[in-house]
């Protein structure tokens, strides 16, 4: 992609309105644009993120056996009467009315949704276990919409609804999504930590919220610092196997968010030099809520005995725009955004020191052409913005690597590589430079 042909409205100044470094970051790299409160359009360089860690969260999910469709975003108000929550849900749903004077909403969540389809076409413990999911987005009308795409009213999410014929089957989805969690977020390079929530009025102990620690997370949480060392299954995890261990290891050690917090509980289990008392970010949340939503909507199945029973379910969100926030808290500096190589919009900024120079502008088409047949994702500045400019851009927009090129250099038979995530400079031969760029990004693309 060339920069003189894309949309990239970055700013000069950080915006008044934006309290947190991710929300100031997004707004100065022209990442989105606000178009009413809690409301967002992804301009072409956010939008590239969104899309990269919606593939991440696709992956690890097809990985775990979950199968993907799509609801609409515009629901009827009927199907929220069957289950109790039309009433319940309050002011956070966006309740519409067709010109035929039916009510409809704006989906603040599909599980309804999902047992009205179920129900629909599954009548047999045979047929089960089944998980669904979709990428799709919803509306709630937060009180308090902040933080950008942190808290937003119009977000996207992941959710995946499984289906089982008992409570064995339940927590045995509930473990793959969990394990899936777990590999989704360490992709993106980021330590999530699963931590026993709030279950509601459903009680039980199979609820957890996956929250990465940030001094700008909207959550108080406790937890013990071993927790951020453990392994994470590779992607050799076999799903179909007993993930039990798994699951059991991470919750042996104390994790828990404001509302389950036990001080007592902490203080007997953690050592003091373990204990982590911090703010963090809900990037997912499993729940298993058994027959919340089919025992009244009726999505029943005949089991081995010929009895009828209300389907046992689970539903599984990832905050996927919400996640976009989240990386920046994680990963950048004074200057802006430092991408994981895995999320960024681009692996390699190119930057062309001397638009015009014959030899400058041969070098960087020459780099261009090597890189992108190399499979590598390039933004090349061929703006004739002044070298200033160019490097404060590219810090600012955060890509991994960038390849300078200029007629100095060029001269004495080298180009520049800068890494974004740690400042290491290297120079060499522009041949050698696209090769490493290309070996070091398809490297921290392995999965
Ligand atoms: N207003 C929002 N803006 C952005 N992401 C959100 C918002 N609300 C929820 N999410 C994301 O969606 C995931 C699933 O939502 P859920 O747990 O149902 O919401 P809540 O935690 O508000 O009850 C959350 O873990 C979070 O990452
Ligand atoms: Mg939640």
């Amino acid at each position: 992609m060339r920069l003189s042909r894309y949309y990239l409205p970055v700013l000069k100044e950080t915006p008044a309105e934006a309290q947190i470094a991710s929300h100031q970051l997004m707004l100065r790299a022209g990442m989105i644009r606000q178009e009413s409160a809690g409301i967002y359009a992804w301009l072409p360089l956010g939008f590239r993120v969104l899309k990269k860690i919606e593939q991440i969260v696709r992956e690890e999910q097809d990985r775990a056996g979950a199968v993907e469709m799509l609801m609409p975003t515009i629901q009827s108000a009927e199907l929220w009467r069957e289950s109790g929550r039309y009433e319940a849900y309050g002011k956070e749903m966006l309740r519409i009315k067709d010109r035929a004077d039916r009510e409809m909403l704006f989906g603040p969540t599909n599980e309804e949704m999902i047992t009205e389809i179920f129900r629909a076409g599954v009548r047999s413990y045979k047929d089960l276990p089944k998980m669904l999911y979709h990428i799709q987005w919803k509306f709630r009308d937060e009180v308090r919409p902040r933080f950008g795409v942190m808290r937003g009213r119009e977000f996207l999410m992941k959710d995946t609804y499984s289906f089982d014929a008992d409570r064995d089957g339940a927590r045995r989805s509930y473990n793959k999504m969990f394990v899936a969690y777990l590999r989704t977020f360490r992709r993106m390079g980021l330590t999530s930590i699963p931590m026993r929530a709030d279950t509601g009025p459903i009680g039980g102990d199979l609820s957890h919220e996956f929250i990465v620690l940030a001094e700008t997370g909207e959550s108080a949480v406790f937890c013990d610092r071993r927790l951020l060392d453990l392994p994470v299954p590779g992607a050799d995890a076999d799903f179909d196997a007993d993930l039990q261990p798994v699951i059991d290891r991470f919750t042996s050690y104390y994790a828990a968010t404001e509302e389950k917090h036990d001080a007592a509980e902490f203080e007997a289990k953690v050592s003091p030099g373990e204990r982590i008392a911090a703010r963090g970010i809900e990037v997912g949340h499993i729940f298993y809520f058994g027959e919340k939503y089919s025992a009244p909507m009726r999505a029943m199945i005949t089991g081995p005995d010929g009895k009828d029973r209300p389907v046992e379910m689970g539903s599984y969100g990832v905050g996927v725009s919400r996640l976009a926030g989240a990386l920046i808290e994680a990963y950048h500096d004074d200057a802006g955004c430092k991408w994981p190589v895995p999320v960024a919009p681009f692996h390699v900024g190119l930057v062309n020191l001397k638009q015009g120079d014959a030899a400058t502008d041969e070098a960087c088409a020459k780099a261009y052409a090597a890189l992108v047949a190399g499979g590598i994702e390039v933004l090349y500045d061929d703006t004739p913005a002044r070298p200033g400019e160019k490097f404060a851009r590219m810090d600012l927009i955060g890509l991994p690597f960038q390849l300078i090129v200029g007629p100095r250099g060029l001269e004495a038979g080298k180009v520049e590589v800068k890494r974004r995530a740690d400042g290491r400079r290297d120079e060499l031969a522009p041949d050698a430079a696209v090769d490493m760029v290309k070996r070091d990004v398809m490297n921290a693309l392995k999965v």
